[in-house]
């Protein structure tokens, strides 16, 4: 039995925790082909040895600046991956209050919890500062969580915009609950990734502008309960070259003299996350190289006093799951080959999205063609070119177009690498499908972490109608 991450990655899979054992795929030392058949398909599995690598990995390259991880929910909400992470000493990223009440469910303290997002509502900011607001209050012994009413006040806002920072002021006074808040600042700098996840531009719904933050400073700096701790900044993810950040770095260390000349004292300062990770072998630079780069320009002033928070979700879980997937049917069009799989775009909607690469491959490949690398055209004879599609009634949902693979037949199982993050978090019941099993793997151990939703769960908003009983409008002739 293989028992080490360091032999799958000499079989050429990365560091990623799957690797062909016997002929099958396995997380760490257990059958992906005996998951599939005990929960069915599709299903995610994840490796808890690949977390904590990645994890530590991460934390490893960024201790000269004492970085302190907080993992972005949004990559890979189960509360059982957030509990793990925790265990590994992870505060949490959140950008909503549902993402909030989970990783306070998951364990997190309030106070190691930041909390981004532009659109948060009072309801929202509510809850964030006094758990007698919490939406799952009445639920969280069920968690093994205690009084919500206890819990105090999230450690950290990130602030999107001034008009968010006069709700949190505002809420603050209602209730007489002090709040700790970041400006997330947009630097205007490319991130050179997806339009769809650019997010430092100006011409982005992102942040506030480098050259408004210091008048919000001064507004705030006599605030009886608001304190403006520091800076906030993510340019976008997953950003796959090393000069975006040193660019961003360098507007917010001008940003942050600015304000030490003009009397703040701005002590944290959240880099945001968008770490990139392989899809493709080989493809993104290391987190090392990141470090590297910025490590030089901010390691005096950590010294000083800065706090640095990184909010890594991709490079923590995207190569630490895959997805599980059974070909349904085969068909042989006249001008390429189709597998029917029971995973979509309602299972993994990056591909159809964002025309993002996941390499794909048989659990059980024919022989000879074990340990490929992870490219759109592996080096190995017999391939024919596949379109990987799922069940949904789109011609937009597809896994993979024109993809070589070697001989499926109906029935077998495929792997979709890379899918930890950013995959069951963006899955939808489009087309009445219940979402996805997720199994975790530690050892020879495989848990169910999340069970597949039944119908009756996606019906259960819909079992009573009622009629709204509305005010009477008033005023019409
Ligand atoms: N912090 C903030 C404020 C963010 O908006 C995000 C991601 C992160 C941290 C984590 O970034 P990461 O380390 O995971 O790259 N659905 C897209 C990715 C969208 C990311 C949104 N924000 C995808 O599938 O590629």
């Amino acid at each position: 039995m293989i028992s080490t991450l360091e032999e799958g990655r000499s079989r050429g899979l990365g560091l990623d925790g799957f690797r062909y054992h016997q002929g099958a795929l396995h997380a760490e030392e257990v059958s992906l082909e005996h998951i599939a058949g005990a929960v069915g398909t599709p299903v995610y599995v994840y490796s808890a040895a690949a977390v904590r690598a990645s994890f530590e990995r991460l934390h490893r390259a960024f201790a000269p600046l004492s970085a302190e991880l907080h993992f972005a929910v949004k990559s890979c909400p189960n509360l059982h991956v957030c509990r793990l992470i925790r265990s590994l000493g992870g505060g949490m990223d959140v950008v909503s209050g549902g993402e909030m009440e989970r990783a306070w469910l998951a364990g997190t303290p309030m106070r190691d919890i930041v909390f981004a997002g532009v659109a948060k509502t009072e309801d929202e900011v509510k809850a964030a500062l006094d758990g007698r607001f919490s939406p799952v209050a009445a639920a969280a012994g069920h968690f093994g969580r205690g009084d919500a009413g206890e819990r105090g006040p999230v450690g950290m806002f990130n602030v999107e915009s001034e008009s968010e920072l006069a709700l949190i002021a505002r809420v603050t006074g209602d209730l007489g609950v002090p709040a700790r808040a970041c400006i997330r600042v947009n630097p205007d700098v490319d991130a050179k990734t997806h339009e769809y996840t650019t997010t430092g531009l100006e011409e982005n719904k992102f942040g506030i502008y480098a050259d408004r933050v210091p008048a919000l400073f001064d507004a705030y700096a006599e605030h009886p309960q608001v304190e403006l701790a520091g800076l906030h900044v993510h340019i976008g993810s997953p950003v796959n070259q090393v000069q975006p950040y040193v660019d961003t770095v360098r507007v917010i260390l001008r940003l942050l003299d600015r304000l030490e000349g003009a009397g703040h004292r701005p002590s944290v300062l959240d880099l945001g996350g968008g770490w990139p990770v392989d899809y493709h072998q080989g493809e993104a630079p290391r987190v090392e190289d990141y470090a590297a780069a910025l490590v030089p320009l901010l390691a005096d002033r950590v010294r000083r006093g800065l706090h640095v928070l990184l909010e890594p979700g991709r490079s923590i879980m995207a190569n630490s799951g895959v997805l599980v997937t059974r070909v349904q049917h085969l068909k042989q069009g006249r001008q390429k080959r189709f597998l029917m799989c029971d995973a979509g775009m309602h299972t993994l909607i990056r591909p159809a999205l964002y025309r993002a690469f996941h390499f794909i491959w048989p659990v059980r490949p024919p022989a000879g063609h074990l340990s490929p690398e992870r490219r759109e055209r592996p080096d190995l004879p017999d391939l024919v070119d596949c379109d990987v599609v799922g069940p949904i009634c789109e011609t937009g949902d597809f896994l993979a177009r024109g993809r070589p693979l070697p001989e499926v037949a109906q029935g077998d199982l495929l792997a979709i690498f890379s899918a930890g993050a950013y995959g069951v978090s963006m899955a939808s019941n489009y087309n009445d499908h219940g979402r996805p099993a997720e199994v975790l793997v530690d050892g020879s151990k495989a848990t169910v972490i999340a069970e597949r939703q039944p119908l009756a769960g996606l019906l259960e908003t819909e079992r009573r109608p009622r009629e709204l009983q509305l005010a009477k409008e008033s005023g019409t002739a």
